[in-house]
């Protein structure tokens, strides 16, 4: 079970890497909203990696880092960057199933608990990553700048400033 969830540290911190290449390629094309998209996505890949991290730190595992692979460079649209990105999600999913099957397996029943929150994130992931392949659908060429333009608006919670209002929460 340990090795399988290194294995998905590993998984995890690449989703990151890919986004982060997509984001650079957006950034290239001068789509500064999808950019900051995938910048934001970048991070929630992270705090996965380390959700996992901290899981077998917590359970008195080990953590092995494995080398991360390199992630393509480019891709020939907005709208194939995004179904990539779902693409990708779908086998995310495939990879937190087996790690449920597995904890299941091997009557892991704390581990098969904890990756519970990994299975809802990932309809939450796959969801998000389509809603924008079928808005850019819609859009086509034309509508790319306003659908820029909306992506631009997500923001990730690690890049808000804490207000008045949170810190007393
Ligand atoms: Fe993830
Ligand atoms: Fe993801």
């Amino acid at each position: 079970m340990q090795a399988a969830l290194n294995r998905q540290v590993n998984a995890e911190l690449y989703s990151g890497y890919l986004y982060l290449s997509m984001a650079a390629n957006f950034e290239r094309l001068g789509l500064k909203g999808a950019a900051q998209w995938m910048r934001a996505q970048q991070k929630e890949e992270q705090l996965h990696a380390m959700k996992l991290y901290e899981y077998v730190i917590d359970r008195g595992g080990t953590v092995v880092l494995d080398a991360i692979e390199q992630p393509p460079t480019t891709w020939d649209s907005a709208l194939a960057t995004f179904q990539e990105a779902y693409e990708h999600e779908t086998k995310v999913t495939a990879l937190i199933n087996d790690l449920v099957d597995l904890a299941i397996a091997e009557r892991d029943h704390a581990t098969n608990s904890y990756l519970q929150w990994f299975v809802d994130e990932q309809v939450e992931e796959e969801a998000s990553a389509d809603e924008v392949v079928q808005k850019l659908k819609l859009a086509g060429e034309a509508g790319l700048f306003l659908v820029d333009q909306e992506l631009g608006t997500r923001v990730h919670l690690f890049t808000l400033p804490i207000t008045g209002t949170e810190a007393q929460a």
